[in-house]
């Protein structure tokens, strides 16, 4: 066969644009179609393909709109890309796309028309991502045309975020964006971890540039843009319908199938060629091709079609290939092509063909690593939730985590080995949100902390928050919040899983002297007495186990300074402060109702506990702490109780405590009658009574204070001598010196020489450090911390062609049938 090189370079870099000639039919596909840009909140039928267009503003909440100049405003130019949106603030910018099938693979296609939009006439380039994905860079070549960017992904989540990054290149605009669900069983070469950038979508046998084939003519819409060369090909066509069988995996449209190229030259080949099209991160891309046969003419029977594929001089597919009459079929590659920065395609009949070789469309893709998720998807969702209910005008764009460097302001993320990122903490202080608390925030499982301080939140606290597995930190001070504190959260109130900041100014739980009575089943279970009054066993109505404090009538507090004190005691809520749920002022009788404490008090479980170690908030003064007054719940936490004696200090008077009576036991109250900031040194005291497991007066030694008595053997240097024997030594000797060093420091006489609360707070942490360190074992995480971001090396060595053994071909579907004609079972 003579030979005549056919060979064309591709140029896909940019579509003719706007010149898209549908014919149309209604939208019922689960279409997605955003004209960006367009003013107003009404849409309109796109009259060509009768697809409903929308405007853009539902989608994000950045960038301001704009008009392309009138001088591009030309007929040929699709009325939607008359208008843009651009991103002049931020570094990244996202559309955030709602309501989608999670796992379903998505045909994801931007449109970019600049038209001198910014009367600049400055072309951008920036970056374009879905999710955390990087997918190309969008390099505006023209003025005039309108570059299409399409890709098909996999989308994880019920959303997608599509997002443009300035990278100094000029301002990220879009006009259109469009998403179209795909089966998962179409392009295979589209997995979770690999999505497909289309290079080019190219249909032979149009002979009119502006043939443009899209929705409905293919059900999918995608776009098929004609390639024309009237030289050096000949189109061959049928108006019969090509088939696509049942497990077709592209699909590809009988308009687009029915015409097809062979050479002009009967006796040569089919020749094309594309160029590797460099990115930033990957300067030779993988390609995957799909190339699409059909035979058109019913060829007589002592007629063959028989031709080989071949790329860069090796065969594609290694066998001969016979297009089949009418039935659409692919031979495509699942694993990239060695890179090489110029493919040549070459189509060559077998010998034993009588007909020159044809084909009917090509897709050229380049590979993407889609490996990168984003934050988990319920975190992400709530975020987004929250967003869109608050406007926080922060750089709330794309996923709220990932990547580190543009995560949301005012969160902090956990970022494990495996898995998608958790919001851990959110501090919302300040930051003007209006309304009721979203429910949202009890999406947010991971969260350990949530700040909602100083905003206008109103309405009652959602009690789902108690739901919040990890959630320790609840900060709701300084809004207008109603209601009382709902059950859940008061339960982790009082089981000290949760601190909850304390003066919300809520609603008191007042109960009656019936309603106290069925409480405490008629006062059956006395569980303690004390110089105020009898402790009883109760139960609320949702079966919340409580203590009760009835008052002795005879008690000398009155009746106003016992309401005052309820008032404030109901605010208070902290975990190592037994929880008062409410209170009883019903005629003369007066009581209090505690959260029960089931493991009773410390002294009757000396060893082994973990401590309260914060100050509250007003500050209190007990002036009755003991280990009597400490308290134990299941979790063996230790809170301190009795709030009868105590009194609540105003927040910003730190002075002495205006009482002149003197109540307590002996041998526990502050030698100088404490002032708020060091009130709980007194505690610490305690800490010697669990090192020592020893009381606080020594009664077998004339009543020797505690203090006397560990002083005294310190002073011989032995820190064993006072440890509790029943320890068995399972300590770290320096953290039982340090804590019984700052005991020592806190029984101080002057107050000015003892610790400040801070200071005792810190030097315990430390402590507990040293205790931990020595009952831990360590276990080496020897984990490997790869990126996955390249998953796809470039290979240096692209220009050795080797061997195609590297080619996975395969073909559209399993052989099609020999039948020439007739329907097939659908
Ligand atoms: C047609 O192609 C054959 C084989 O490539 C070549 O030998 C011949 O010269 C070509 N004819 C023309 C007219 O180009
Ligand atoms: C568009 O759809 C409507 C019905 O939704 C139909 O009446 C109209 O004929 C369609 N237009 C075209 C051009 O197909
Ligand atoms: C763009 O043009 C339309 C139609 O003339 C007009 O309604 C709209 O306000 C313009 N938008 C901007 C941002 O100038
Ligand atoms: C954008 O395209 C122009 C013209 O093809 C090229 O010179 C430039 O390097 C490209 N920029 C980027 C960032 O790819
Ligand atoms: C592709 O074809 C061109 C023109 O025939 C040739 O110069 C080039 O070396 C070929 N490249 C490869 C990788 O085969
Ligand atoms: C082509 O490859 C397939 C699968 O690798 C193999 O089964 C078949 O025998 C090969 N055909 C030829 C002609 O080598
Ligand atoms: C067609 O391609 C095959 C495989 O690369 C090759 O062996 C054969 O020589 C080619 N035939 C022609 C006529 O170019
Ligand atoms: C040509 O046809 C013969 C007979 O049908 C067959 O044996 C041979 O494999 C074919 N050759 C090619 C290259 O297809
Ligand atoms: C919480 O946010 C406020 C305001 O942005 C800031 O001042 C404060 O330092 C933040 N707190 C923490 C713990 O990050
Ligand atoms: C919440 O944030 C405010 C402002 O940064 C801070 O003062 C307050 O301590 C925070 N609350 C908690 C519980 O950390
Ligand atoms: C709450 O709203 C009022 C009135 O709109 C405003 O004066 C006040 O500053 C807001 N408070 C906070 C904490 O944002
Ligand atoms: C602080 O307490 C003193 C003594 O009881 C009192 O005279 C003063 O008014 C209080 N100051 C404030 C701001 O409440």
């Amino acid at each position: 066969m003579a030979a005549r090189s056919w060979l064309f370079i591709l140029c896909f870099a940019v579509a003719a644009a706007g010149i898209l000639q549908i014919r149309a039919q209604p939208d019922l596909k689960g279409f997605i179609s955003i004209d960006c840009g367009l003013e107003g909140k009404t849409g309109y039928l796109d009259d060509k393909t009768n697809l409903s267009y929308v405007p853009d503003d539902g989608f994000t909440d950045a960038g301001t709109n704009h008009n392309i100049s009138v001088e591009y405003m030309t007929p040929l130019i699709s009325k939607r890309n008359y208008n843009l949106r651009s991103f002049p603030d931020g570094e990244r910018n996202c559309y955030t796309i709602r309501s989608l099938v999670p796992g379903l693979k998505y045909l994801i296609r931007g449109t970019f028309m600049y038209g001198n939009y910014d009367g600049l006439n400055r072309l951008p380039v920036f970056d374009l991502y879905i999710g955390d994905n990087f997918i190309t860079v969008v390099n505006i070549t023209r003025p005039d045309g309108a570059a299409l960017e399409e890709t098909i992904v996999v989308v994880p989540d019920d959303f997608v975020q599509v997002c443009l990054v300035n990278t100094g290149g000029g301002t990220p605009f879009i006009s259109g964006l469009d998403l179209r669900p795909l089966k998962n069983t179409l392009y295979p070469q589209v997995t979770e971890t690999q999505g497909l950038s289309l290079f080019g979508r190219r249909n032979f046998g149009p002979t009119s540039n502006t043939e443009i084939i899209r929705y409905p003519d293919d059900p999918h819409d995608r776009v098929w843009i004609p390639w024309i060369n009237p030289i050096d090909w000949a189109v061959v066509s049928t108006t019969m319908t090509v088939q696509n069988l049942e497990n077709d995996i592209f699909e590809a449209p009988s308009p687009v199938m029915r015409t097809a190229i062979t050479p002009r030259n009967a006796s040569g080949n089919i020749e094309f060629a594309w160029e590797a099209y460099a990115q930033p991160k990957d300067p030779v891309p993988g390609y995957v091709a799909n190339l699409h046969f059909t035979e058109v003419q019913l060829l007589p029977s002592n007629t063959v079609r028989e031709f080989y594929i071949n790329l860069n001089g090796k065969l594609l597919y290694n066998e001969s290939y016979r297009p089949a009459y009418l039935y659409a079929d692919a031979i495509y590659n699942s694993k990239p092509f060695l890179r090489y920065p110029l493919y040549n395609m070459s189509i060559n009949a077998t010998s034993n063909s009588t007909l020159p070789p044809i084909i009917n469309t090509i897709e050229v893709f380049s590979i993407m690593p889609t490996a990168n998720v984003g934050t988990n998807s319920l975190d992400a969702s709530a975020m987004m939730a929250i967003e869109a209910k608050y406007h926080v005008k922060k750089n709330w764009m794309g996923d709220p985590c990932v990547p580190k460097t543009l995560a949301w302001d005012s969160l902090t993320c956990s970022y494990a080995t495996s898995g998608r990122p958790r919001i851990t903490s959110l501090n919302l202080t300040s930051s003007g949100l209006r309304g009721d608390i979203s429910s949202s925030f009890a999406s947010l499982t991971a969260v350990q902390s949530l700040n909602l301080s100083n905003n206008n939140l109103t309405g009652s606290i959602p009690d789902a928050l108690a739901q919040l597995p990890l959630l320790t930190v609840l900060d709701l001070t300084g809004n207008q919040l109603s209601g009382s504190i709902p059950s859940g959260l008061l339960k982790r109130i009082q089981d000290g899983s949760l601190d909850l900041s304390s003066s919300l100014q809520l609603e008191n739980r007042r109960f009656t002297y019936r309603e106290l009575e069925m409480m405490t089943d008629n006062f059956q279970r006395e569980l303690g007495r004390g110089g105020f009054g009898c402790v009883y066993d109760g139960f609320l109505e949702d079966h919340t186990r409580v203590a009760v404090k009835l008052m002795f009538k005879n008690s000398k507090q009155g009746e106003k300074e016992f309401l005052a004190e309820a008032q404030i005691l109901i605010r208070i809520h902290h975990k190592n402060l037994v929880s008062m749920i409410g209170y009883i002022k019903d005629g003369d009788n007066m009581a209090l109702v505690y959260e029960y404490m089931s493991e009773g008090t410390l002294q009757e479980h000396i060893a082994g506990l973990e401590y309260l170690h914060k100050g509250c908030n007003p500050p209190l003064v007990h002036r009755d702490v003991k280990a009597t007054n400490i308290l134990l719940n299941a979790m063996l936490e230790a809170k301190i109780a009795d709030f009868g004696l105590s009194k609540a200090f105003n927040r910003n008077n730190d002075t002495h405590v205006s009482t002149n009576t003197l109540a307590g036991t002996l041998g526990y109250v502050d030698p100088e009658f404490v002032i708020p900031s060091t009130l709980f040194n007194l505690v610490f005291q305690i800490s010697l009574i669990l090192v020592t497991g020893k009381p606080a007066l020594l009664r077998d030694l004339d009543n020797t204070s505690i203090i006397q008595w560990v002083q005294q053997h310190l002073a011989r240097g032995n820190i064993e001598d006072v440890v509790d024997a029943r320890m068995h030594g399972d300590h770290d000797i320096n953290s039982v010196w340090k804590v019984v060093d700052i005991a020592l420091k806190c029984t101080m006489q002057e107050s000015i020489q003892r610790p400040t609360i801070t200071d005792v707070v810190t030097m315990l942490q430390e402590c507990i450090e040293l205790e931990n360190r020595h009952q831990k074992e360590y276990t080496a995480n020897s984990e490997n911390h790869n990126s996955s971001y390249n998953a796809y090396g470039v290979d240096q060595s692209t220009n050795v062609i080797q061997s195609n053994d590297a080619f996975e071909v395969g073909h559209n579907i399993a052989r099609v049938p020999a039948m020439t004609t007739g329907p097939v079972a659908r």
